[in-house]
């Protein structure tokens, strides 16, 4: 096994790239190895570097809505879900009824999983790895990028409960099962409010399938960065969900694009909270009325952040089209039926590019 000394600021860029993606070691190693500063193939251009103390709109006192999820049967709550939706696309929820405990126990599970020998978590790499619903890697696609991210992840599509406890890493499966169990219900009241409101009313298993048949679960990991300011955690991305249910950190560094006037707000971790937001398959089923708005996650060079998401998905089989019940009333469609699996693949292929994922689907 490569000794981690052997990686120094002064290291070839291939060296670099061995290290971190052939034998496993992630950026989590570099971080570990004490770099001074950033290997070359980690900076961005500079109009998409995020710089926090430049892009932090708190100042100008915005934020995405944060709504109380204790009382579902109050039509203000449906309305600002479906209002965050459709406006922002983004949304933290409280008093949501997943245990805190569960969240906590994830949170743990994450640190688990990380804290494994390179070695065991490479066992996962896309070379080694048993099953394609597993998957341990490093940036986003680091065979399309120009520059890489500074970010590990695992990754686990969840298509049954046997096959996750056959396969899923035991460092972190209990923990992440559970995670997905207490928020299906959320997940589900959650569509259902917002479908009321585009007059989807019959929520059938094929309707359900088709917003929420299958499942992924991120674990991610973003080590400290010794020059967050010429690189990203993650890149200016739309999620190709139907939703996506983020659980952050105290750590912070999530911000989404406001497009009305092209700037960006932070996503303040609130303990307990969950980030919602609506992705492209939900964007081009409700024909653009809700919408899967750019987000991206900056590097800290003081701490360790971690975030679990939920994709919230169709099925790979199925096709997506702007629902019947949109076009109802003669409303131009604004998007084409494709393949969820080709729309997946196309997003795989390329670096992050903030929203053009779904120029794939536009007519
Ligand atoms: C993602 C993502 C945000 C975060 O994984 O798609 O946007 O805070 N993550 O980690
Ligand atoms: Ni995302």
């Amino acid at each position: 096994m490569a000794p981690t000394m052997a990686i120094t600021t002064n290291t070839e860029p291939s060296t670099v790239t061995e290290f971190v993606i052939n034998k496993g070691f992630g950026v989590k190693g570099l971080s570990e190895a004490g770099l001074r500063s950033l290997p070359t193939q980690y900076i961005h251009p500079l109009e998409e570097r995020i710089i926090s103390s430049v892009n932090n709109q708190v100042m100008f006192g915005r934020s995405i809505p944060i709504i109380d999820m204790s009382n579902w049967d109050d039509p203000k709550m449906a309305d600002s879900i479906c209002d965050a939706a459709e406006k922002w696309g983004f949304f933290q929820i409280v008093n949501h009824g997943v245990p805190l405990e569960v969240l906590e126990n994830v949170q743990v599970a994450t640190h688990r999983f990380f804290a494994l020998p390179a070695e065991e978590k490479n066992m996962y790499s896309k070379e080694n790895s048993a099953s394609n619903s597993v998957r341990y890697g490093t940036s986003f696609t680091p065979q399309a990028e120009r520059a890489l991210e500074w970010k590990d992840y695992l990754s686990l599509f969840y298509v049954s409960d046997d096959e996750a406890s056959a396969l899923w890493p035991s460092a972190c499966k209990d923990e992440a099962l559970e995670y997905m169990k207490k928020t299906d219900i959320v997940i589900k009241r959650l569509l259902d409010v917002l479908m009321k409101r585009l007059n989807v009313t019959k929520l059938n298993d094929e309707k359900e399938n088709l917003l929420m048949g299958s499942k992924r679960i991120n674990l991610n990991f973003y080590p400290i960065c010794p020059n967050p300011d010429l690189t990203v955690g993650v890149g200016r991305h739309s999620d190709v969900s139907t939703l996506t249910i983020l659980l952050q950190d105290e750590i912070g560094g999530l911000y989404v694009r406001v497009e009305e006037d092209d700037n960006w707000v932070h996503v303040p971790p609130i303990k307990g909270s969950l980030v919602i937001n609506i992705g492209d398959a939900l964007q081009i089923m409700s024909n653009g009325r809700y919408k899967s708005v750019e987000h991206r996650v900056a590097a800290n060079g003081n701490s360790d952040r971690i975030s679990v998401p939920i994709f919230v998905n169709p099925r790979p089989s199925d096709l997506i089209a702007p629902f019947r019940e949109m076009l109802a009333n003669g409303e131009k469609a604004l998007y084409k039926q494709v393949l969820y699996s080709d729309y997946v693949k196309h997003f795989f292929r390329k670096a992050h590019d903030g929203k053009q994922t779904v120029d794939f689907a536009k007519i």
